[in-house]
């Protein structure tokens, strides 16, 4: 029998998948007819100024970057009102998740997270040697607050909110938020997971750095991914007390924010104004979507976030079809997530989710 190399919870772990978009010889994704609603990205190009600055970079790639990357830092602060000492930043929120479990963690102690939620969290979970304790949702949608905080134990030692849900869309409320973290002690971590949380227009929902994110054991996650348009040039940030983000930065990769993610974040940071109307465009077409979605698949919760989950009878069967009719988009055991994207690719969507293959698959009716 030949010796096991790995660790053995590395097993059960999903392999990784290469990209369903194809990439031409210079990296660029090459789906000329293809609408990608797969992935929650925007559908916009880069916002004005970011390309210049990339390029710009580009003449010192020779160089590292910034190990301490204070100039992102000190705007990201700035923006949000905060001290640079508090942030982190890296390449992507889900890298400094990990960073994160493993500033803060023993091995073997708990990591509570929703289920269902993004498939991030097992993985990272695993990666910092710690226990994965998924609470389900209830009615496979919304995050069980109350059951979550009955799952901490003297083990525990973070649970993460994800805030609007990735993938369900779904949030939850500042009266229900506040409760919890009340509930919670003082010496467990809350992360609040808010890579979407400019999308969110419903004033019942909490702007969780803004409300919560002076308090000692929250820490905040955010991205410029999503609203920002950067997901492929990977900037990801967190907030968090000054002594957490401290010992988070000691075990930071060396030059964990790139020159290229770092110019492109600043100078998106200056076009705040313009990703407020690039959201607003994705959330009339959310709103525009919403009833003819409830008539697909009428369990499709009210989204937060920018795409949809839409509960069904054949999530593979419906995916294939949208595939085969040039749309990507994400299916699920129980459901397929669409993103809201460009109206065009929208009314692509909904008109292949009309289709008799597509209700059947949807079991629309039954
Ligand atoms: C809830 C949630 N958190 C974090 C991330 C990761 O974002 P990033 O691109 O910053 O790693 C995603 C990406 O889809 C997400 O859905």
């Amino acid at each position: 029998m030949k010796a096991q190399l790995t660790r053995p919870e590395l097993d059960s772990l999903p392999s990784y998948l290469p990209s369903p978009i194809p990439l031409d010889g210079s990296g660029v994704p090459q789906v000329p007819d293809a609408a990608r609603l797969a992935l929650n990205e925007l559908p916009f190009g880069p916002l004005p100024g970011v390309l210049d600055a990339v390029i710009r970079a580009a003449t010192g790639s020779n160089r590292y970057p910034d190990m301490a990357a204070v100039a992102v830092r000190s705007a990201l602060a700035g923006h949000h009102g905060i001290t640079p000492d508090r942030v982190v930043t890296g390449f992507g929120s889900v890298y400094l998740l990990e960073l994160l479990l493993k500033a803060v963690c023993e091995p073997g102690q708990e990591f509570i997270f929703p289920w269902r939620s993004y498939e991030a969290y097992p993985v990272v979970a695993v990666g910092a040697h710690m226990r994965p304790v998924p609470v389900p949702c209830s009615d496979g949608v919304d995050q069980d607050l109350d059951a979550m905080a009955a799952a901490v134990t003297r083990d525990t030692r973070v649970v993460l909110i994800c805030n609007p849900n990735n993938p369900t869309g779904t949030a939850v409320t500042r009266a229900a938020l506040t409760a919890f973290i009340d509930a919670v002690p003082d010496s467990v971590l809350v992360v609040l997971d808010e890579a979407y949380a400019e999308f969110v227009d419903d004033p019942d929902v909490p702007d969780g750095l803004r409300e919560f994110g002076d308090r000692r054991n929250v820490v905040i996650l955010r991205t410029m991914s999503k609203a920002w348009g950067l997901a492929g040039l990977r900037l990801g940030w967190l907030a968090a007390a000054p002594e957490v983000a401290e010992a988070m930065r000691k075990l930071l990769a060396p030059f964990a924010t790139s020159t290229f993610a770092e110019v492109a974040a600043l100078a998106a940071l200056e076009q705040e104004k313009e990703v407020r109307r690039r959201v607003e465009y994705i959330t009339a077409e959310r709103a525009r979507m919403f009833p003819v979605l409830k008539r697909i698949a009428p369990r499709t919760p009210v989204s937060h976030a920018n795409f949809f989950w839409l509960p069904m009878r054949d999530p593979a069967a419906f995916a294939a079809h949208c595939k085969a009719g040039g749309v990507l988009v994400r299916d699920f055991p129980e459901a397929v997530r669409v993103t809201v994207g460009a109206a065009e690719e929208n009314d692509r969507f909904l008109e292949l989710a009309a289709t008799e293959g597509a209700l059947l698959a949807a079991g629309a009716g039954q």
